[in-house]
């Protein structure tokens, strides 16, 4: 009669959805403002939010939900002009002392001279395993996607679908991995210009104020850990142009690079720096 059809293919269609669970879209339903006051702010009906930073406060946000893996997709334009002195962060991370973290950093500048896109990775409290990158764009004229992939084998920071950066499970060689504490999505736009713009030698320019970030197009895909037993899912690393799309960034645009800061790592670089 076609029912068992019918069945086989409600139970397809089951096991597919229960494989992703995807959010996205409204910031009202996926985000709280946690300081900062009326300096965050949501438009258009939850599809666009902004935060700002004055003399007084910076302000920020993070996701009500929490995750443990998956592909979290923000599109950002972050602040335009003299924006030195600025640090915009996007990151995931989970609570306490050994917690673990997956950061994206951005680096005001004065008008025309380069951001810095900064990355790093914490594990059980740990980070000091910074990469950081120019942008082959402005990133204040137009929004751009910054992606995390985060599965139990590797973590992938991509811009614009372009991966900048492939951080391997490394447990093999001692190294702890995030995998066992689910993170939240985190975002704060805050003055940094003890640190942020040529080592701290810019400072904010407070008549610009206020300085202005803008997020849209939020998307978080949590994956299952069916997924990661799946032979296909393990494999699935970067393919030819993902692998050569790598190159290029890493060639042109990287400025930093922890595994081959040989004066910070006098007695041989960290066993992750090794390929293994
Ligand atoms: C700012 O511009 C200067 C000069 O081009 C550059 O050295 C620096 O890396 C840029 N970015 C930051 C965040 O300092």
């Amino acid at each position: 009669m076609g029912s068992f059809t019918h069945y086989g293919f409600l139970i397809l269609a089951l096991l597919f959805s229960s494989c992703m669970v995807t959010y996205g879209g409204n910031f009202f339903q996926e985000f709280d403002f946690t300081w900062g006051g009326n300096r965050a702010k949501i438009f258009n009906g939850g599809q666009l939010l902004s935060l700002s930073l004055d003399k007084v406060s910076g302000s920020g946000f993070q996701s009500k939900k929490e995750h443990l893996f998956g592909r979290i997709d923000m599109q950002i334009k972050l602040v335009a002009g003299n924006s030195a002195g600025t640090v915009t962060t996007y990151y995931l991370s989970s609570q306490g002392p050994t917690h673990d973290e997956i950061d994206f950093e951005f680096l005001g500048n004065v008008t025309g001279e380069p951001y810095i896109l900064h990355t790093n990775i914490y594990a059980q409290g740990k980070g000091n395993k910074e990469q950081q990158f120019y942008l082959w764009f402005d990133p204040t004229k137009n929004f751009h996607t910054y992606s995390i992939i985060w599965k139990p084998q590797h973590i992938i920071f991509l811009v614009d679908n372009t991966p900048i950066r492939v951080y391997k499970n490394a447990e093999s060689v001692g190294v702890p991995f995030p995998k066992n504490q689910p993170m939240r999505i985190y975002s704060s736009l805050w003055n940094a210009d003890d640190w942020a713009t040529r080592g701290g030698l810019v400072k904010t320019d407070w008549a610009q104020a206020p300085f202005t970030a803008y997020y849209r197009n939020y998307m978080a895909q949590s994956f299952s850990p069916s997924q990661f037993s799946d032979q296909k899912w393990q494999n699935q690393e970067l393919d030819a142009n993902g692998r050569r799309r790598l190159r290029w960034v890493q060639k042109n645009f990287m400025i930093y690079n922890y595994c081959t800061d040989i004066k910070r790592f006098p007695q041989g670089f960290p066993p992750e720096c090794r390929r293994f």
